[in-house]
C-alpha cells in the first residue's frame, strides 16, 4: 500500500480521538502482511494515566481480531509536525513487529512524513529473547 494511503487513514482517524483533557488528538493506522488496515485513536481517562494512545488502540483492535504480522504504522498528531510513538508504544509495536523492517511513518500530511523503523526508534528493546539468560 502507498504511504500516502496509510496516512490518510491515520489522518481521518484523527477525527475519533476522544482527548478532552490534552486537546491532543492523534490518529494511526496500522497495515498488517496481507495489507488490511486497523486504525486507532487516543481515548483519554480523567485518570489520566488510564489513557490508551492512538498507536496502541490500533495494535489492540487489529489483535482482537486475529492480526498480529504487521508491516506499517503511520502516525499522525496535533502538533503540525512529525509525532514520534511514545515509549509504551515502542515497546507495544515491538511486541508484534520486526524491529529492522517494520516502518513507522511519522506524518505531519500525506505529502510531508519521515519513515523510521522501530530499531531506530527502540534501540536495546527487551524482548522476549530476554527472559532467558545469555541473550544480551
Ligand atoms: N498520544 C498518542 O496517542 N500517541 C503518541 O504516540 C503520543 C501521545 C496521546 C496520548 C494523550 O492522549 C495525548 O496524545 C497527549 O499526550
Amino acid at each position: 500500500m502507498e504511504y500516502q494511503k496509510l496516512i490518510a487513514q491515520a489522518i481521518t482517524a484523527k477525527e475519533s480521538a476522544y482527548a478532552p483533557y490534552s486537546k491532543f488528538r492523534v490518529g494511526a493506522a496500522l497495515l498488517t502482511k496481507n495489507g488490511k488496515v486497523f486504525t486507532g485513536c487516543n481515548v483519554e481517562n480523567v485518570s489520566y494515566s488510564a489513557t490508551n494512545c492512538a498507536e496502541r488502540t490500533a495494535v489492540c483492535k487489529a489483535v482482537s481480531e486475529g492480526e498480529r504480522e504487521f508491516t506499517a504504522i503511520a502516525v499522525n498528531g496535533d502538533n503540525n509536525d512529525y509525532l514520534p510513538p511514545c515509549g509504551i508504544c515502542r515497546q507495544v509495536l515491538a511486541e508484534f513487529c520486526n524491529l529492522n523492517t517494520f516502518e513507522v511513518i511519522l506524518a505531519n500530511s500525506e505529502q510531508d512524513y519521515r519513515i523510521m523503523t522501530l530499531a531506530e526508534l527502540l534501540p536495546g528493546a527487551f524482548l522476549s529473547e530476554n527472559l532467558k539468560p545469555g541473550i544480551f
